[in-house]
Parts: structure tokens; C-alpha cells; sequence
């Protein structure tokens, strides 16, 4: 393995990023902040800046797997040097340059993310950017905390550029599986059976010509702490464990217990960590799209037996500790491609239950997982959908209540469509569970309100959906079905005065 030689040139990150012109579309790797590029994003943003200072204009299309660190998204945005962006971000200063109109965005799920790029429906890819552990001289790209779309990515743009993250020199390799799949008519069924399969490399290969610079790094990723969990979110997660661990009782789902899936984010950290404790629910195994810090303590524990990802987000104190103790953990993580650890045919064979969360919910049961208020970007779907459509069992969590109460979770009709009625299965608030399977609109409206809203704010669920004037299949009234919205935007409190 070698990062010197006639085609593998070792360059800094500025000379790097002078390949990167105004209008081109470019590649990184990422998948949340694990294995993002770091240094030549950077890079990127001071040309950006120097250009627009000239009166220049710089600004370019960027694709990662998912969200990404500051050095990438917040530096890029910061600069001004977005044009678009796809397909998930959860940075402060991109999310506002996109809520200003400032950045186009396109909102995708995560799986058909490398597809699309196959099938040209994003247009040509310049340039991929991936970090990565090592790179041999004809082609083998070792990636490092996540795989995301990099394999779509280094394969289809013209040029590569590798960071080669010393931060990772040893305990990474060997936990990649990479497959690509080949694009209809030809697509064959992906051959994956249980979630410890593997079916590919445990290397990117790629042209050796195509890489045009090495940047060395010793960076570690961006990845913030989770926010402990409290009263409520512990709540959610007793609610969740108790739910399941019922459904272990009445034989719907097999004592050997299914593959859980866990969205992104506080709530989701702490609801893993709540299935840990419950001793009615065995040892199990994960079939998911990101490994946070309570998946790696329940693995520890011994609850957690194996997780399938596309990456490792965990913050830098656990990932040492993976590195540390790489025989330990070396037979219970793979990390995929995001198009084969989001894939609907396996969510679907191997009879995941999936857990995500919820910016808001409707008494039908539809999900708004995306925009506040119907309008503000918060992150993204995801790979949400991927699963929850999907999945053996759908669960969407969320405190009843948001922002000291001024805002209720649980809503009249969503502002903002990501999930439907007919994909959302159970819905879990601290306040309790309502299991929407088998019940008629007006029994899942009495069954959200009853038990998953705040006490504060049934009384007004209950008029709106009562209202005998709005008989029909669904009680829906359009007239009201905004009023708490409204409410918010006038008075910035949902409650009646
Ligand atoms: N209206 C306004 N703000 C709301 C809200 C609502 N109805 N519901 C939540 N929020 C705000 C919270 O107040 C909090 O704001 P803060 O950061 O200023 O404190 C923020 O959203 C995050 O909420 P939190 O309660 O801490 O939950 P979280 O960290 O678990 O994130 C989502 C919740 C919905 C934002 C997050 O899970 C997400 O982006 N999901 C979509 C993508 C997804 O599901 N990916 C997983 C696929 S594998």
C-alpha cells in the first residue's frame, strides 16, 4: 500500500481544490459527519471566498451520502458556494442559506440516492472527494467511518481526489462491504439473507488514473455529543421497549426477536438504549442506516449482537474505543452502501422494525418528518422512508409537546407530508402508544389523541375531529385543519388564549 508514486501524487489540500472550477458538480464522501472530507472542502471555501471577493462567481452542486461535518457543509455554505445540494443536511448555515432561497435543495431518500446518480438524473459528476484509511496504487480505495455513496461516486466522476485520514490508520479496514448493484434490466436480487451476509469488497476499486491527488489528513470527524437523555425521551423509550416486548408476548413478532432500525438524533439514541434495559426483549441485531454512540454501549452490554449501517457516527472518545478494541468489534459491524443498508428489498426480507422520529403527527397517522410549519427545512427525510414503508413493523416516536409546550407534536393535519397514513403503523409519544393497525380513520384519530397528545391540547383535537358537520370517511375539516398552525404563527403558542 503505497500513497506516493507516478499516478498516486501526495498534494496539499489547496492544490487539490484547484481542481474544482465554478458551476461543476462534485462528490464527497460522507454520511453525517463520519468519514466526510474535511480538509479540501475547506479548501474549496477559501477559492470560493477569493473568487467572489474578484466579483467572480463560484459556486458548485454537492452531493454527499447524507449530512456532513462543519468543515464541509458549514464551510462550503458560509462561503456562499452552494448552488444545490442533495440529499440530507443538518448544518445551521446550509439549513438557513436553503430556508433563505439562497442554496436549492432536493430532499431524497437515501437509498435511491446512488440510482440516481447512475440513471444521470442528477446530470454528470465531476469530481468525487472521499477520505479514506489507505489507497493502493491500482485503485483500492479504503474508506473509513462511512460508505455512503462514495462507491457510485468515485466510479462515475472524472477525476478523484482522496484524504487519506491518518486518524484512522488502524481499526477500520475490514469493516466495509461494498456492492454496487447493476441498473434495470439487468438488476439482480440482491443476496443478503440475514444482516451479517456479506456479499462484496472490503474496498472501493477504481481507475488509478482517475485519482489526480492524495491530501493527508489527521482529522477526526465532526460529530457533536447527544443531549442526555431526559424525563421525556427516557419515556418514549420505556413506551417503545414495553410496546415490543408485548408484541414478543402476543406472537407477533418471533421470540428470537427482528432487526431493529433507529432514526438519527437524540430521541432515537435514547430509545435504543431504553430496548438495551428491557429484559423482555433478547439480544438482538440492527439493520440500520447509522451506528450512534448507544448501539457500540449495547454491544458492550452484550444486548446488541450485530449492526448492519452505512456508517459509524459516534463521537470520537467511542470510536477509539472500537479502534481499541478492533477483535471485539470486527465480527459485529459492517458498514455498506447506503443503497444496500436502506434497500427496500431487504428492509422487507429480513422484517425490520423501524423506529424513527417525528416533527410532527396527524390523527390519521401521517408523518411530517421534514419542514416546520410546513415550510422551514430541518434536515431531511432521510432514510426514514426507506425503512418505514418498508418495514415489519413501523414505529414513529416524538415528544408529545415542542419548544415548552408552545407546540403540539401531534396535529389536526401535518403542514408537510413525508410519511402517509397508510405506512405508519404505531405512533409513541411519552404520553403512551397508539397502534393504528386495523382501525378506521375515526378510531386512529380517538387512538393519537387519546394517548399520544399532550393533555394541553386533546380537549381542541377532540373538537376538531367531533366536528359533525366534517362526516366523511375521514372527520377532516378543512377549515380547521390549520388552526393550530395558524395559531403558532400569530401568537407563537398553538394553545387557545
Ligand atoms: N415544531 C418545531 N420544532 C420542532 C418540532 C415541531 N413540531 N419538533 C421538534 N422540533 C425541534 C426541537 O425543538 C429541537 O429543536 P432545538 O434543536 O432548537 O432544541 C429539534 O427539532 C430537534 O428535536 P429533538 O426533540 O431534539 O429530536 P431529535 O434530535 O431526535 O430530532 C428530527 C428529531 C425529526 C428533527 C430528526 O429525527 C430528523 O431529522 N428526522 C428526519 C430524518 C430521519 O428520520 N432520519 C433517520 C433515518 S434512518
Amino acid at each position: 500500500m503505497i500513497t506516493t508514486s507516478t499516478n498516486l501524487k501526495e498534494v496539499s489540500a489547496e492544490k487539490a481544490a484547484s481542481y474544482i472550477k465554478d458551476k461543476m458538480t462534485v462528490g464527497f464522501s460522507g454520511f453525517t459527519p463520519a468519514g466526510a472530507a474535511k480538509a479540501i472542502p475547506k479548501a474549496i471555501a477559501r477559492i470560493a471566498e477569493k473568487e467572489h471577493a474578484k466579483g467572480k462567481p463560484f459556486k458548485i452542486g454537492v452531493i454527499t451520502g447524507a449530512s456532513t461535518g462543519d468543515s464541509l457543509d458549514g464551510e462550503l455554505a458560509r462561503a456562499h458556494a452552494i448552488d444545490w445540494r442533495t440529499p440530507y443536511q443538518s448544518d445551521k448555515s446550509l439549513r438557513k442559506a436553503i430556508n433563505k432561497g439562497e442554496t436549492r435543495f432536493f430532499d431524497m431518500h437515501l437509498s435511491v440516492l446512488p440510482q440516481n446518480i447512475r440513471y444521470g438524473f442528477l446530470g454528470k459528476i465531476d469530481v468525487a472527494i472521499v477520505e479514506a484509511s489507505k489507497v493502493s496504487e491500482d485503485g483500492k480505495i479504503y474508506l473509513t467511518t462511512s460508505v455512503g455513496c462514495s462507491p457510485t461516486l468515485c466510479r462515475v466522476a472524472d477525476k478523484i481526489l482522496v484524504e487519506i485520514n491518518d486518524f484512522h490508520k488502524t481499526g477500520i479496514e475490514g469493516l466495509h462491504d461494498i456492492y454496487e448493484p447493476l441498473d434495470p434490466p439487468h438488476r439482480q436480487p440482491i443476496n443478503i439473507a440475514r444482516c451479517s451476509d456479506r456479499i462484496g469488497t472490503e474496498y472501493v476499486q477504481v481507475d488509478p488514473k482517475k485519482i489526480v491527488g492524495i491530501v493527508r489528513t489527521n482529522i477526526p470527524d465532526e460529530i457533536g455529543a447527544f443531549k442526555a437523555p431526559d424525563k421525556t425521551t427516557l419515556k418514549i423509550g420505556e413506551n417503545v421497549a414495553n410496546f415490543l416486548a408485548e408484541e414478543i408476548a402476543a406472537g407477533r413478532i418471533p421470540e428470537s426477536f427482528l432487526p431493529i432500525q433507529s432514526g438519527v438524533g437524540n430521541i432515537a439514541n435514547a430509545v435504543l438504549g431504553a430496548l438495551g434495559k428491557n429484559k423482555a426483549i433478547p439480544p438482538f441485531e440492527m439493520f440500520s442506516e447509522v451506528i450512534q454512540d448507544s448501539v457500540i454501549e449495547l454491544m458492550k452490554s452484550g444486548d446488541i449482537r450485530f449492526a448492519s449501517a452505512t456508517s459509524l457516527t459516534v463521537e470520537n472518545c467511542v470510536l477509539r474505543e472500537v479502534y481499541d478494541n478492533y477483535n471485539f468489534f470486527k465480527d459485529k459491524i459492517l458498514l455498506r452502501p447506503q443503497e444496500i443498508s436502506n434497500n427496500p428489498e431487504l428492509v422487507r426480507r429480513l422484517g425490520i422494525i423501524s423506529i424513527n422520529t417525528a416533527i410532527e403527527i396527524d390523527l390519521q397517522g401521517n408523518v411530517n418528518s421534514t419542514h416546520v410549519m410546513g415550510k422551514d427545512l430541518m434536515n431531511g427525510i432521510g432514510g426514514s422512508g426507506d425503512f418505514t414503508r418498508n418495514a415489519f413493523i413501523s414505529i414513529f416516536t416524538c415528544p408529545s409537546i415542542a419548544k415548552s409546550g408552545a407546540i403540539s407534536t401531534i396535529v389536526p393535519m401535518v403542514s408537510h407530508l413525508d410519511h402517509s397514513e397508510h405506512s405508519v403503523q404505531v405512533v409513541i409519544t411519552e404520553q403512551g402508544i397508539a397502534d393504528l393497525r386495523g382501525k378506521d380513520p375515526l378510531e386512529r384519530a380517538n387512538a393519537i389523541v387519546h394517548n399520544c397528545a399532550h393533555p394541553d391540547y386533546r380537549e381542541e383535537l377532540r373538537k376538531i375531529f367531533s366536528n359533525t358537520e366534517s362526516a366523511g370517511h375521514i372527520q377532516q375539516s378543512l377549515s380547521h385543519a390549520f388552526d393550530f398552525h395558524n395559531r403558532f404563527i400569530k401568537s407563537g403558542n398553538m394553545q387557545v388564549e
